[in-house]
């Protein structure tokens, strides 16, 4: 059961991300204050931290030994999925007041600072990141976040009419903007355990199917939840005319969910390793 450890697990992150930024702060002076401020309404308080937490599982699995070891260096996901969130909220992406149940940092700090915090968050979780000294690591997060894929998804799912796409075409959106992270978080945590290069592949393909998996349960928990216990606005999507639900209706997608659950257990457990199918269960069920 997922309860029995992710507390745990995000408790030991939350403390790394106040840590680094106890390190990194200590600022007098009054822009630099708020700046700072505002970096850490960003990244601290209310996540879930499911990214890194898959870092981590990862590692433990293929490796062995306790994660502890790599959490000053993979808290870099966090700051990275950070900034994507601060850049979505904006007035000119998805225009959102509240995130985590706090306002967006937009909201609170204004446009340009939020512009700036995005740019500062995802060159400090790359810093992070290449704390680890593995190419790898920084290949596969650049290669997920960049024109290819995370900026790429962002920029379809912003810039196209989404009542005439076809299912397939959104699930390349989800895949884009979404699932590539999930499946990168996962693999920076497998490259640090030394993963061999026969393993790289099914994991990635697990990855792929657990963050599109993701961004469904995120389009369901628009409809179905409400906004205190989401901590964003709710019956937004759907009202935009975005999203699976929008597209197929709940019934189906909860459907097409349920479908990727059975596939992706099917690799869990030829993985033996609880923690993987417990992180399925709870990316398909999660209430906020
Ligand atoms: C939100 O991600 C963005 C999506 C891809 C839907 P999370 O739901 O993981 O956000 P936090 O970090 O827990 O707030
Ligand atoms: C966010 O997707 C994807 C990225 C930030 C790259 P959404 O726009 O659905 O996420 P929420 O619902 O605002 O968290
Ligand atoms: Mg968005
Ligand atoms: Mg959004
Ligand atoms: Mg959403």
């Amino acid at each position: 059961m997922i309860t029995q450890w992710l507390p745990q697990y995000q408790a030991q992150i939350e403390s790394h991300i106040h840590d680094c930024f106890d390190r990194r702060y200590t600022s007098k002076e009054a822009v630099e204050i708020t700046f700072e401020k505002a970096m850490r309404h960003a990244v601290e308080w209310g996540g879930k931290r499911l990214r890194t937490v898959l870092a981590s599982v990862a590692y433990e699995h293929y490796s062995h030994k306790n994660s502890s070891d790599i959490l000053p260096s993979i808290i870099g996901i966090e700051m990275i999925h950070a900034y994507t969130l601060v850049h979505d909220d904006l007035p000119c992406m998805d225009n959102d007041d509240i995130r985590r149940g706090k306002p967006t940092v937009w909201k609170q700090y204004g446009e340009t600072m939020a512009v700036l915090v995005g740019d500062g968050l995802q060159t400090l979780g790359f810093e992070l990141l290449a704390q680890s000294g593995d190419i790898r690591v920084i290949q596969e997060m650049t290669r997920a976040m960049g024109d290819w894929w995370v900026v790429r998804g962002q920029v379809r799912d912003t810039m196209i009419r989404h009542d005439s796409l076809a299912l397939e075409e959104l699930l390349r959106i989800h895949d884009e903007k979404t699932g590539i992270f999930i499946a990168a978080s996962l693999l920076v945590g497998a490259y640090l355990a030394h993963i061999s290069d026969d393993e790289v592949d099914s994991l990635r393909h697990f990855g792929m199917f657990l963050g599109r998996a993701f961004q469904i349960r995120d389009d369901i928990l628009d409809v179905e939840w409400d906004a205190w216990e989401v901590g964003k606005k709710v019956w937004k999507d759907v009202k935009a005319g975005k999203g699976i639900v929008a597209l197929i209706g709940l019934e189906a997608s909860k459907e097409l969910l349920s479908r990727y659950e059975e596939e992706m257990m099917t690799f869990t457990r030829s993985l033996r390793d609880e923690k993987f199918s417990d992180i399925v269960t709870f990316v398909v069920q999660r209430q906020k």
